[in-house]
């Protein structure tokens, strides 16, 4: 299986530090934001990954990551985004990566404190369709929110005024190849994007989306509140833990 890296967007709510380089690449502790991504991926065994990215700071990740070898990454691509289309927008641009095979997505601000080993291996014996992972956080507003039935999701909506749940969507996500022709049907949301909820509801409709909840803290760090926070996490007991 291979990585999705979505590190794309103008970052404007971490305005004036995104002016002068992308979101991805503030530092979080002692570390670029990108490096715990990667990381992740690389604990659960997935080596070959493509960062999808876009705006004017967008060679700046080459400077940083150049061809990722010494992260342990064995193959890296970049791939650009113009514009600002959204999440599934980005994820198109993945597509000849992917060639044909399962991807695992992640999200350039998330961060995790454990590892998503379980899940890629529960994943990879998943036959079809798409997993998602949860988190119980205190502000699903904020978030794509998902309500289950048993351990079965039902429903899921992206930032609802009056959530039903506090189980946040994070975003990591696994996908079977479907999920590029899914990502053509897509009509723009209300905030004018492509949503990876709207890819996982048609999973859902399928009948072929399971859930794991995430072990440890997670987080976004796409405010500065939550990059703050990010950062403290860290310090305090470190990130991408693998035991
Ligand atoms: C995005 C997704 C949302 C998900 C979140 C996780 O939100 O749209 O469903 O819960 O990432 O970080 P955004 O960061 O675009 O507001």
């Amino acid at each position: 299986m291979k990585g999705v890296i979505l590190a794309g967007g103008l970052g404007t709510r971490l305005r004036p530090l995104t002016l002068v380089t992308n979101k991805h690449l503030l530092p979080i502790f002692d570390r670029p934001m990108i490096y715990y991504p990667i990381q992740c991926l690389l604990n659960a065994g997935i080596t070959e990954i493509i960062i999808v990215t876009g705006g004017e700071h967008a060679g700046d990740f080459l400077k940083l990551l150049k061809n990722g070898k010494q992260l342990g990454i064995h193959h890296l691509e970049y791939a650009y985004q113009e514009g600002e289309g959204g999440i599934a927008e980005a994820l198109k641009l993945a597509e000849d990566f992917a060639d044909g095979g399962k991807v695992c997505v992640i999200l350039g601000d998330n961060i995790i404190e454990r590892n998503i080993r379980k899940a890629a291996g529960d994943f990879f014996t998943q036959s079809s369709g798409a997993k998602i992972m949860l988190k119980e956080v205190p502000d699903p507003e904020r978030f794509g929110v998902a309500r289950l039935d048993g351990d079965k999701v039902v429903e899921i909506i992206e930032k609802p005024d009056d959530p039903s749940t506090n189980l946040a969507v994070t975003g990591i996500y696994f996908y079977d190849n479907d999920v590029f022709e899914i990502c053509q049907t897509l009509e723009p949301s209300g905030r004018g994007e492509l949503e990876i909820t709207d890819v996982n509801n048609a999973y859902l409709k399928r009948g072929d989306l399971t859930c794991e909840v995430v072990e440890g803290w997670w987080t976004d760090a796409g405010t500065f509140e939550s990059l703050h926070r990010a950062s403290g996490f860290v310090a305090e007991g470190g990130a991408n833990l693998i035991d």
